[in-house]
């Protein structure tokens, strides 16, 4: 696929199937993920790649958190349910670090470009996948139980799979609605 058509082309997918990416393909999307740009190369990022019988630990995770926010049952369920959206889901994390010249924001945003590099990727080979957060994103018993450190944040759930249907509605822009030209 061409580079340009796949930038102008990425649409998430959340009907997805297996099989999920694996061997060669997944590494090449954590070998994407890898190359997402790095202020001062401190590689603020961690991923864990969840599937099979992981994703029933990861539904036991969801469901405790949303019981233990007093979430009604209809939404202790929607929890439980949310991690066989997929067959595979690659949390990615932002490690971030104090840093004299680097900004915590900055440490975030390149691992933003983690998850859009590493779904790029899954689309390349014939996958596709949709990031997600909601609230299990930011909820401390989840984190706790990802075994994350203090200033750990999770950027998003990459949930990755083979699309069920075709996803591909992609939003119409007019770039002249974002751009302004500055060139004298
Ligand atoms: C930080 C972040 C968090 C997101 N969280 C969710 C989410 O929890 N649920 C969801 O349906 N979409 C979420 N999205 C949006 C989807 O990933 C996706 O971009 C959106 O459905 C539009 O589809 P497209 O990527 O094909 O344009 C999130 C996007 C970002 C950047």
């Amino acid at each position: 696929m061409d580079a340009i058509d796949l930038l102008i082309n990425r649409h998430s997918c959340n009907q997805l199937i297996s099989p999920a990416p694996s061997g060669e393909a997944l590494d090449n999307i954590i070998h994407a993920g890898l190359r997402a740009p790095d202020h001062g190369a401190l590689t603020p990022w961690r991923f864990i790649i969840t599937e099979g019988e992981g994703l029933k630990t990861l539904s036991r995770y969801f469901q405790d958190a949303a019981f233990n926010l007093g979430k009604t049952e209809k939404d202790v369920l929607k929890a439980a349910n949310a991690p066989f959206r997929a067959p595979q889901i690659i949390t990615v994390i932002a490690r971030i670090e104090d840093h004299p010249k680097i900004p915590e924001s900055e440490q975030l945003m390149s691992a933003g470009c983690v998850v859009m590099a590493m779904q790029m990727a899954a689309q390349a080979q014939g996958f596709n996948g949709i990031w997600r957060t909601g609230w299990f994103a930011y909820d401390s018993h989840i984190k706790q139980k990802l075994e994350l450190e203090d200033k750990d944040e999770i950027v998003g759930f990459l949930y990755l799979g083979t699309p069920d249907v075709s996803c591909k509605k992609i939003r119409e822009l007019n770039t002249d609605s974002f751009v302004t030209r500055m060139d004298n």
